[in-house]
């Protein structure tokens, strides 16, 4: 695990831009693994500066995101799929239909557990994710890995704890149904990922950062998982790094 501070949020997410750049210019076909949540909009707002500058083309990109709510439609305002539509694949070329976000707006156990295997074949088929674009939750989720999730989880239903639940309300109206399942990647499957991006700024994030990286590997903080990955690169702002020795 490698630990970059970086002195602001905008240069975390320049710093971030110029990774999946360098991943893109590598590969014929890259796969990107992508997040949602307010880290990494800075980040997408660049990148689609830069493919409006030319400076990168996501026609041959493939993307898997992390996760995606049970329950709601792909169309719903609060989605997922909107959340990416919106901050990136509608401003850049990547073709939509190589974009994926889980399909979980069947509340059917059963769909929902075929739809996480097909997720996991389609990442299979797709030669895996060259690069996993994170971020990290108060709790210390990864993805909606919430704590006491297992290091060698893959794509599956997970119920949110309540402290995601209340982080999140603050994109839900008033009195708005909001989901308490997603369907999310699981731990092992993020580490599958021949490279890994966890992206953290703001005060609010120095503990869950102090423990992913200096505290003891365990399922309380599933960020530590990262600990066991060779390529992973954690990238904060002074703020987030704040507590570290
Ligand atoms: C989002 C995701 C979550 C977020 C995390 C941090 O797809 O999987 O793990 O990365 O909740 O969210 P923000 O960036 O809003 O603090």
């Amino acid at each position: 695990m490698q630990v970059i501070i970086l002195p602001s949020a905008r240069d975390v997410a320049l710093y971030a831009a110029d990774c999946v750049v360098d991943v893109i210019d590598a590969r014929t076909n890259p796969v990107l693994g992508l997040a949602t949540g307010s880290t990494p909009i800075a980040l997408y707002k660049e990148l689609v500066g830069r493919y409006q500058s030319k400076q990168v083309s996501f026609r041959h990109t493939t993307s898997f995101n992390l996760d995606e709510y049970i329950g709601i439609a792909d169309s719903h305002e609060q989605s997922y799929r909107t959340f990416m539509n919106r901050h990136l694949f509608d401003a850049i070329d990547i073709i939509a239909t190589n974009t994926h976000v889980p399909l979980a707006e069947s509340q059917d156990a059963g769909t929902l557990k075929k739809s996480a295997q097909d997720y996991e074949a389609s990442i299979q088929q797709a030669g895996g994710i060259d690069l996993q674009i994170l971020g990290i939750g108060l709790n210390g989720h990864i993805g909606f890995n919430e704590p006491t999730s297992s290091f060698a989880s893959r794509t599956r239903i997970k119920t949110l704890s309540e402290s995601t639940v209340v982080a999140n309300k603050r994109f839900f109206k008033d009195g708005e149904f909001q989901p308490h399942l997603a369907l999310t990647m699981g731990i092992g499957t993020i580490l599958d990922s021949r490279a890994v991006l966890l992206m953290a700024t703001g005060k609010a994030k120095a503990e869950a950062v102090k423990a992913m990286i200096e505290g003891p590997l365990s399922a309380m903080c599933p960020a530590s998982a990262l600990q066991l990955h060779e390529t992973a690169t954690i990238v904060l702002d002074e703020e987030a790094a704040s507590l570290l020795a």
